[in-house]
C-alpha cells in the first residue's frame, strides 16, 4: 500500500489493511490445482520407489540447523528465523528456528526414533513442507517456500545415488516438463576435500583483492562457495580455477564413476558440472542440481551427506537426498504451458423457485442429503431470482440442475435439468424425478 494511503487511513481512523509479509505468499484456490498436481505426482513416484512419508516439526532447536548447514553458509549467517522460546518452568530459554531446510530435521528424527535399527536404507519423503529463509526479495526466492524432498539414510551404495536422481527425473517426466538438465558432481569427502580446498585457496589468494566482497568473505569462511559466485567480475576466475574432480581420492573417484554407470542404467541423461558445490556444508561426494533449459536457477538440489548423522550425535551414517521447491516447479509448469487436470465441477446445482419457506427448506434438505451421499453439490444463497440462480448453475459447470418448485412439493418430486446436454429440445433436457430416486439418477443409474 502506498505511504499516502496508509497515512490517510491513520488520520481518518480507518482500520489498517494488512498484506502478506514480503516474501510470503497466499496460495489462492485458482492455484491449488497446480499444487495438487505436483503433490499427487511426487507422492506417487515416491511410493513407486519405496519412500515413506515423514513429517517433522516446523520448529527445531537452532543448533540442529546451525551445526549441520554450517556456520559460514548464507542460511545460517543471515537467513534463519531464530528466536528465544518462552522460558520453561526452570526459567530456561531455548533458541529455536523455523526450519530453513528439511534434511537436518529428518536425520534428527531418524536418530531420535532409533530408525538405524531398521533395515537400511530408511527411505523417507516429505511433501509441501514449508521452509523459512530470510532471503533478499527476488524472483523465484521466497521467504517461505515449500519443498518435496526424499532422504535415503543408511546406505553408501552408489546405486542409491542413481535411484534418488532417477526418482527425481521420473517426477519431471510425469509432470510433462521438457528441457530438463541434470547436472552432477562429486565434491569428495573428508579425506580428499581438505587438500582441494587448500589448492583452491592458493589459487584465489593472489586474486583476492579483485574479487567481490562476498567472495572475500567466502575465502575465509567457506572457500568452496567461491565457485558458486554469480558476480560477473568473478566468472573468469571461476572458469580458470582448479576443479575438484581432479583432486578426488580413489574411493571417491570410484564411487562417482559407479554413480554415473548406474545413472546410464536408469536412463537419466546427465552432465558433469565441476562447479556444483551446493549451499550447505553437510554435503560430501555426489551432489546434483536440475535446471530447465538455460535457466540459471536450480529447480531442485541435493546430494550425499555422509557426515551429517555424526554431527547430530549419531553413528557414522551415509545418506543422500534432495529438496525440490514446489513454487519453482509450478512456475516452470506455467512457463511451459502445462495445465494441471481441472478440479471436478459439481455434479448437481440445486435451484429453488418460489417464495414459500418450504421451497427453500426442501432445497437445503436436498443439498444436505446429496452431499452426505458424496455427490458434489452447490446451491445459490441470498434468495436470488430463479433466473439468476439458473445463470449461476450454468456457470458452475455442474452436470445437472435440480429444480425445487412449489408445484412439485406435494408429490415429492423434483425436476432435473441436464446442463451439459447439447442439441436436445428443452423437454428432453428436463425430467421429473421422485425425491427417493434422485440420488440414483444423479449417480448415473438413470434406469431406476
Ligand atoms: P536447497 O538447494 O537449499 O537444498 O533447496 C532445495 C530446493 O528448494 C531448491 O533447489 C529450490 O527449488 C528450493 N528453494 C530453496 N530456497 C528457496 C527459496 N527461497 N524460494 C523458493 N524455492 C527455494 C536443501 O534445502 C537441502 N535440504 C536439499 C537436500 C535434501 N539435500 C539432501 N537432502
Amino acid at each position: 500500500m502506498t505511504w499516502y494511503l496508509c497515512a490517510w487511513r491513520r488520520r481518518s481512523h480507518m482500520p489498517e489493511q494488512y498484506r502478506a509479509l514480503q516474501g510470503f505468499r497466499d496460495i489462492l484456490p485458482d492455484e491449488q490445482p497446480y499444487w495438487r498436481f505436483v503433490e499427487e505426482t511426487t507422492a506417487e513416484v515416491a511410493r513407486i520407489y519405496g519412500y515413506r512419508r515423514i513429517d517433522t516439526p516446523t520448529l527445531e532447536e537452532t543448533a540442529v540447523f546451525r551445526h549441520t548447514s554450517g556456520e559460514g553458509t548464507d542460511i545460517v549467517e543471515r537467513e534463519m528465523y531464530s528466536f528465544d522460546d518462552r522460558a520453561d518452568k526452570e526459567g530456561r530459554r531455548v533458541n529455536v528456528t523455523l526450519r530453513p531446510e528439511g534434511t537436518a530435521g529428518v536425520v534428527r528424527a531418524y536418530l531420535e526414533h532409533g530408525m538405524f535399527k531398521l533395515p537400511q536404507p530408511v527411505k523417507l519423503f516429505y511433501m509441501s513442507v514449508p521452509m523459512f529463509r530470510h532471503e533478499k526479495p527476488q524472483a523465484k526466492r521466497y521467504r517461505e517456500h515449500h519443498q518435496f524432498g526424499c532422504e535415503a539414510i543408511g546406505q553408501e551404495d552408489p546405486a542409491i545415488d542413481a535411484e534418488i536422481i532417477g526418482l527425481l527425473y521420473q517426477v519431471y517426466m510425469r509432470l510433462g516438463l521438457k528441457h530438463i538438465r541434470v547436472n552432477i558432481n562429486s565434491i569428495g569427502d573428508s579425506n580428499c576435500r581438505p587438500h582441494y580446498v587448500e589448492v583452491l585457496k592458493a589459487y584465489y589468494q593472489p586474486l583476492l583483492s579483485e574479487c567481490c566482497a562476498d567472495c572475500q568473505t567466502r575465502f575465509y569462511k567457506n572457500p568452496l562457495r567461491l565457485l558458486d559466485c554469480k558476480n560477473s567480475q568473478d566468472q573468469a576466475k571461476i572458469a580458470a580455477a582448479p576443479k575438484i574432480n581432479e583432486y578426488l581420492c580413489e574411493p571417491c573417484r570410484e564411487h562417482f564413476a559407479a554413480v554415473q554407470r548406474f545413472l546410464h542404467l536408469y536412463q537419466v541423461p546427465f552432465s558433469i558440472d565441476p562447479l556444483i558445490v551446493r549451499g550447505l556444508d553437510y554435503y560430501s561426494r555426489t551432489v546434483f542440481e536440475f535446471f530447465s533449459g538455460d535457466d540459471k536457477t536450480a529447480l531442485n538440489g541435493g546430494g550425499r551427506y555422509d557426515g551429517l548423522a555424526e554431527i547430530l550425535g549419531g553413528q557414522p551414517t551415509p545418506a543422500i537426498g534432495f529438496g525440490m521447491g514446489i513454487e519453482r516447479i509450478i512456475l516452470e509448469l506455467k512457463k511451459q504451458g502445462i495445465v494441471p487436470p481441472a478440479e471436478l465441477s459439481a455434479q448437481a446445482f440445486v435451484v429453488y423457485f418460489g417464495k414459500q419457506p418450504e421451497v427453500k427448506d426442501t432445497a437445503v434438505q436436498v443439498v444436505a442429503q446429496l452431499r452426505q451421499a458424496g455427490i458434489k453439490t452447490e446451491m445459490s444463497y441470498g434468495d436470488r431470482s430463479p433466473k439468476a440462480q439458473m445463470k449461476q448453475a450454468n456457470a458452475s459447470g455442474a452436470a445437472f440442475a435440480v429444480l425445487i418448485r412449489e408445484e412439485d412439493l406435494a408429490n415429492d418430486s423434483v425436476a432435473v435439468k441436464d446442463l451439459q446436454a447439447q442439441g436436445m429440445d428443452v423437454e428432453s433436457k428436463q425430467v421429473q424425478v421422485k425425491r427417493e430416486d434422485l440420488l440414483a439418477y444423479l449417480s448415473g443409474d438413470q434406469a431406476s
